[in-house]
């Protein structure tokens, strides 16, 4: 099963509509940015608590990287929230309250992704004799300033703490989303998803 069948299969009440309205989707860049997100947060997520975690000098050697692929995200979450700036999202019969509380929770994520890449900067500190801070080895990247009485070291540790957070944050998110998906099947998920629109809505 393909996974367009598979989304038909499950979250299919207003799909066709879903397709036929392109207001009831997120515009396309919100959907490339939103799971390109996804991929580099669980990238990043598995470099920092796998290889980076280890004993002696493993966190030093994947740091760069780390702070590389950090970068990488805060470019597609700024990218992201400019974009937002100029399309609107679903249009939905969603009553008011509702609507209220997936705004400000969605504003909660970007938030808390926000603090996570903010608190990394602030914490990154290369030793002696690191190379100088480059995006995979080639754009310099300014250090942080010190800021206030905190030391690299203590926003490091901060930085550490906000990333479960996010993951916790991230789960009550999937979880809405899989309820959208499985239960409500009301198109939610499908506003977030790519389809094949001219060869599916013939079907
Ligand atoms: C969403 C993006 C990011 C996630 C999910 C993330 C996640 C993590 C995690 C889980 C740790 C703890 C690793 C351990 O226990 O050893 C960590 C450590 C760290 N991260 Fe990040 N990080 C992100 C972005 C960044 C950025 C952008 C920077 C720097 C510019 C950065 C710099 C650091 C530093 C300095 C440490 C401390 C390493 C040490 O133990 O000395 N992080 N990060
Ligand atoms: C497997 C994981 C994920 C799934 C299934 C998922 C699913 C969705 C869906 C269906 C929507 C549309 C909601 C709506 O139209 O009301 C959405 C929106 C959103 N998602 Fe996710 N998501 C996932 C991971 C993430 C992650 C890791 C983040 C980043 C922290 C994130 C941040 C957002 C934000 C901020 C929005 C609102 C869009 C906007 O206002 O710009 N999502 N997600």
């Amino acid at each position: 099963m393909n996974h367009h069948a598979l989304v038909r299969a499950f979250d299919n009440s207003r799909a066709s509509d879903v397709k036929e309205n392109p207001r009831l989707r997120w515009h396309f860049g919100i959907r490339l940015l939103h799971w390109l997100t996804v991929v580099a947060l669980a990238a990043q997520i598995a470099i920092a608590l796998r290889p980076m975690d280890r004993p002696g000098m493993a966190t030093m050697n994947w740091l760069p990287f780390h702070m590389s692929v950090g970068v990488t995200i805060l470019a597609v979450i700024v990218l992201r929230l400019c974009w937002r700036i100029f399309t609107r999202a679903p249009v939905r019969q969603t009553p008011r309250f509702m609507r209220f509380a997936t705004v400000f929770f969605h504003m909660f994520l970007y938030v808390a992704i926000l603090a996570v890449l903010i608190t990394g900067w602030l914490g990154y500190r290369p030793m002696p004799f690191m190379p100088p801070a480059r995006l995979f080895g080639n754009l310099p990247v300014p250090l942080a300033p010190s800021v206030g009485t905190l030391s690299a070291r203590g926003f490091a540790l901060i930085h550490a703490k906000l990333v479960w957070v996010l993951l916790g944050l991230t789960a009550v998110h999937i979880l809405a989303a899989m309820v959208h998906f499985v239960l409500l099947r009301d198109g939610v998920m499908r506003s977030m998803f790519f389809s094949r629109s001219n060869i599916d809505s013939r079907e």
